[in-house]
């Protein structure tokens, strides 16, 4: 490294005590205005071409003016405090503790990361490495165009704020969980990171429950699809269950099986009701509600169900699926979902039910459609993801995110989970999301997010309630994000399109 830098970056000196310098941990004297926050990285030289790299865990300030005898004397007489202030001071000094995180080799300009061997020793002074060695250790990119630039570093060193975090755009497959309290940026957050997603002309899909992402799809020439009026659920893509579900007036034994008979009949050869083996459509499965009815009209004799059976079954079938318009046809997913296409599914105003199927099918119609390569391979952000994938309790859409994270990588389905309560999030699903953007979040919730922290300090962890809007800690797997990196999410290029801000309450009452 060009010695003239690394001078230019001391920020302080190793200091010896009972804890270091060891293999795991140095702890450092800072130097008069050198201060640092958790998470930054710090370095220390063990040789000519190699360096050890730390990343800051805690800090204490020590003061002797300040120890309560001192300050008991003072109080006691009456008299104020009367000594140099630390730029001048022989005693007061702030000290910090950083992990030691990996060891770097720089040959010929190029770095080499390793994992940490080496002790340092103390008296050795402690620098902020190149910006080069920073983006290394984080696993971050250096080339813009082809990753997702969704902010900067947020620490205090001046020279780290300017550090894009530029992640590799693989971790898309590998899913994306973004949880935090209400109004800490989590929408946001998810926008630029469509934006960039967008620009990697993935085909993006928007579970969009409260018109958030209608704007920024307009923006991004995509189109907004409201169920029921412009996009169908096709009555194949419900599971029994889900059926049994829709038509609550269907409880009678005779009747349930009288209409599971009849549907399953269906999914398995479609309108005929011919098995799957002797037709060879695409569409095989594919059926409604006439098919439906008809074929409980057809295969109710030979179930001994009696005329009026058969009509009662009928007709309720027909009221309740009747009443959801936003099952019908098959909808051609191939036309919309291309490269460099946005498709906001605008759900505002469904109750949670409707939701729920409209989510559930629409998965499992676009997982099948991505496993036999009919459609290009799609990124789906699912917004108040914990009302999809509760932890407690089922829901028609568990099963099916779950299964997405699951096979997602293999097909190239990537999803994106939103929560502000992550706390009521499946752990199973959001564990297996690679990549996570931790916004501040209510001190009672911090205990559901230790899965995902990966190796954030608790320091870092801790200090999560207090984070500020727009900032957040990226965590992820080895292979996705390296090392727990406090963000700051970066401005949106279409602001806009920013549909979160909450309404002026009180203009609207003329305040
Ligand atoms: N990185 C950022 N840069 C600038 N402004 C931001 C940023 N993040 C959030 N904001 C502002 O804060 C507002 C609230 O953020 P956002 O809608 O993302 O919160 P949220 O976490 O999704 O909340 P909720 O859980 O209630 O949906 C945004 O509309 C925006 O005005
Ligand atoms: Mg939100």
């Amino acid at each position: 490294m060009r010695e003239g830098s690394k001078t230019e970056n001391i920020i302080g000196t190793v200091v010896s005590d009972d804890v270091s310098p060891s293999f795991e941990i140095l702890r450092f004297k800072a130097k008069h205005g050198k201060y640092v926050t958790p998470g930054t990285l710090v370095a220390v030289s063990v040789s000519d071409n190699t360096f050890l790299v730390g990343r800051i865990t805690s800090s204490h300030e020590y003061n002797p003016h300040e120890s309560s005898d001192r300050v008991t004397v003072r109080d006691t007489m009456g008299i104020k405090p009367d000594y140099p202030g630390e730029d001048l001071s022989l005693t007061i000094h702030r000290r910090y503790q950083a992990e030691i995180i990996d060891e770097v080799k720089e040959l010929n300009g190029v770095y080499e990361i390793y994992p940490p061997e080496k002790m340092p020793r103390s008296g050795s002074e402690v620098f902020v490495p190149p910006q080069k060695v920073i983006t290394d250790v984080m696993g971050l990119e250096v080339d813009l165009e082809k990753s997702l630039n969704i902010g900067t570093l947020a620490v205090s060193i001046a020279e780290e704020e300017k550090i894009p975090v530029a992640i590799k755009r693989e971790i898309i497959q590998r899913h994306v969980f973004i949880g935090g309290t209400t109004g800490g940026g989590k929408s946001y957050a998810a926008k630029v990171l469509a934006e960039e997603i967008h620009k990697q002309k993935i085909p993006i899909i928007f579970f969009d429950t409260q018109y958030e992402f209608a704007p920024l799809t307009e923006a991004l020439d995509g189109t907004v699809l409201v169920p029921g009026r412009d996009y169908w659920i096709k009555l194949s893509s419900l599971t029994e269950t889900e059926l049994l579900d829709l038509i609550p007036a269907i409880t009678h034994e005779l009747h349930v099986s009288l209409l599971t008979k009849a549907f399953l009949t269906l999914k398995e050869g479609g309108p005929t009701g011919i098995p799957q083996t002797t037709i060879s459509t695409t569409n095989k499965g594919d059926f409604d509600l006439n098919d439906l009815i008809e074929t409980i009209e057809r295969i109710g004799p030979d179930m001994a169900a009696k005329p009026n059976t058969v009509d009662m079954v009928v007709g309720r079938t027909r009221y309740y699926l009747s009443r959801y318009d936003f099952l019908g046809q098959e909808f051609n997913w191939q036309d919309v979902l291309k490269p460099n296409y946005v498709v906001d599914i605008n759900c505002k105003g469904f109750g949670r039910q409707s939701l729920q199927f409209i989510l559930a099918s629409t998965l499992r119609e676009l997982n099948e459609l991505r496993k036999r390569g009919e459609i290009k391979p799609y990124v789906i952000f699912i917004d108040e993801a914990h009302l999809f994938v509760p932890q407690d309790e089922s829901s028609p859409c568990k099963q099916i995110i779950r299964e997405s994270v699951r096979i997602g990588r293999h097909h190239g389905i990537c999803v994106v989970l939103i929560t502000q309560s992550p706390m009521d999030i499946d752990k199973k699903a959001i564990r297996q999301c690679n990549t996570r953007l931790l916004f501040a979040i209510e001190p009672d919730q911090l205990q559901s997010i230790q899965g995902v922290k990966a190796d954030a300090t608790q320091e870092m962890i801790g200090r999560l309630p207090k984070a500020p809007v727009g900032t957040c800690i990226l965590t992820g797997t080895y292979d996705t994000i390296k090392h727990a990196i406090p963000v700051k999410i970066r401005r949106m290029e279409h602001p806009e399109a920013d549909a979160g801000k909450a309404p002026d309450i009180f203009s609207e009452v003329g305040v």
